[in-house]
């Protein structure tokens, strides 16, 4: 049967990593799984994600553009792939936009709601991973990055926002999601994917 796993977390929480080993354990169970990020996983999505990591806007316009991409990216590929009895695996998905869009930059969560409404109403990931450290400890690792983008330029308080934002959505809707600490070391984090992998 098909799952739609999404991950999440501040930027440095080490997401990228974690998700690249999670679905490579699937696939060696031998499920067919397709691997997409947010924004982008489609020709016209990547190219607003250019735009949403680089150029300053609205704060609006900067949630409505999250959306479109991803109004693109399940037409196109998350709910296609699901039909064709596929894992989809995101890296990050509409609990990005409350967080970011809402928690971090202050937009009205009505709105968002709505948007969510409008976009996908009848769509929710299966499971949501959420990879939480403390802020200071992502601000480390990401100054390791060469370069960074626009949302990671940010201070730590809009990051504190943000980890906020997340924790009002699991709030919200707690059965959807698995907290896992990200401050662990890497080896502590695979165990805890592996046993998460086998109840799912
Ligand atoms: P990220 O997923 O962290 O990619 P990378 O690991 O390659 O840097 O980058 C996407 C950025 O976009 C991240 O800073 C969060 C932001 N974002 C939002 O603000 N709202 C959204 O709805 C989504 C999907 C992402």
């Amino acid at each position: 049967m098909s799952k739609f796993i999404t991950f999440e977390g501040v930027d440095g929480a080490g997401k990228s990593t974690h998700l690249e080993w999670f679905s490579d354990a699937l696939r060696r169970r031998g499920f067919d799984v397709v691997v997409t990020r947010e924004p982008g996983g489609t020709l016209l999505g990547e190219q607003l994600r250019e735009i949403l990591l680089n150029q300053s806007m609205n704060i609006g316009t900067e949630a409505l553009l999250m959306f479109a991409a991803r109004m693109e990216h399940i037409e196109q590929v998350i709910k296609p792939s699901l039909r064709a009895g596929k894992w989809v695996i995101s890296d990050r998905f509409s609990d990005a936009s409350f967080a970011y869009q809402g928690g971090g930059r202050g937009l009205n969560w009505g709105k968002l709601s709505q948007l969510e409404q409008w976009v996908h109403p009848d769509l929710q990931p299966d499971l949501t991973l959420f990879f939480d450290v403390p802020v200071e400890v992502a601000r480390q690792r990401l100054s390791n990055n060469v370069s960074l983008d626009r949302f990671e330029q940010e201070q730590a308080d809009f990051f504190e926002r943000v980890r906020a934002g997340y924790y009002k959505r699991i709030q919200e809707n707690p059965q959807r999601y698995v907290v896992i600490d990200a401050a662990q070391t890497l080896d502590m984090v695979k165990y805890k994917l592996e046993e998460i992998i086998l109840t799912i």
